[in-house]
């Protein structure tokens, strides 16, 4: 069954008509031609989906595009400022934090909506004190991006990149100094 929804995808409205079991990852790819997100695994495991819907990451593999109809939707492609790279795309591009590039885009989503989820005071898994102000440490940025899965192995920039953009000095100083 078809169902027609309008969906605001980087900025731009856009009308479309899908089947009641399409995927939003779907949606968007075959579509829309919007192929920043990436299918991995389709099945929730990879992260490589992730988008930004209404401000929050999601997996667009497991959303159903017809429940979103009047959503908002950012993808990697979309959170630039102008011709300004978003912050922790730049960090990412300083810190090595990718090799092929497949889980990038997925891994951008992810990071802004995990450093939102942040500023906002919602605990990890790995969260001790649940009074206490989040401190995105290494041990938290892993948790909480550990559903973003790199086959390139690039861990170890994409932490160094976010831990400077949580500091605020985004696209500056070296992966030591992140680490520090
Ligand atoms: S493609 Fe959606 S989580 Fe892997
Ligand atoms: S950079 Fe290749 S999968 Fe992450």
């Amino acid at each position: 069954m078809e169902n027609q929804i309008d969906l605001t995808v980087d900025g731009g409205r856009r009308t479309l008509s899908v089947d009641t079991r399409t995927t939003l990852l779907d949606a968007l790819r075959e579509t829309l031609g919007v192929t920043s997100p990436k299918k991995g695994c389709d099945h929730g495991q990879c992260g490589a989906c992730t988008v930004l819907l209404d401000g929050r990451r999601v997996t667009s593999c497991l959303t159903f595009a017809v429940a979103q109809d009047g959503s908002e939707v950012v993808t990697a492609d979309g959170v630039h400022d102008g011709d300004d790279l978003h912050p922790v795309q730049e960090a990412l591009v300083e810190h090595d934090g990718f090799q092929c590039g497949y889980c990038t885009p997925g891994q951008v989503c992810s990071a802004i909506g995990m450093l939102d989820e942040a500023k906002a005071g919602w605990p990890s898994h790995v969260t001790e004190d649940l009074r206490a102000g989040i401190e995105l440490d290494e041990e938290e940025i892993r948790e909480r991006m550990s559903g973003n899965l790199c086959r390139c192995g690039a861990y170890t920039g994409i932490v160094a990149a976010l831990a400077e953009v949580a500091r605020g000095e985004t696209g500056r100083g070296t992966d030591e100094e992140a680490r520090a």
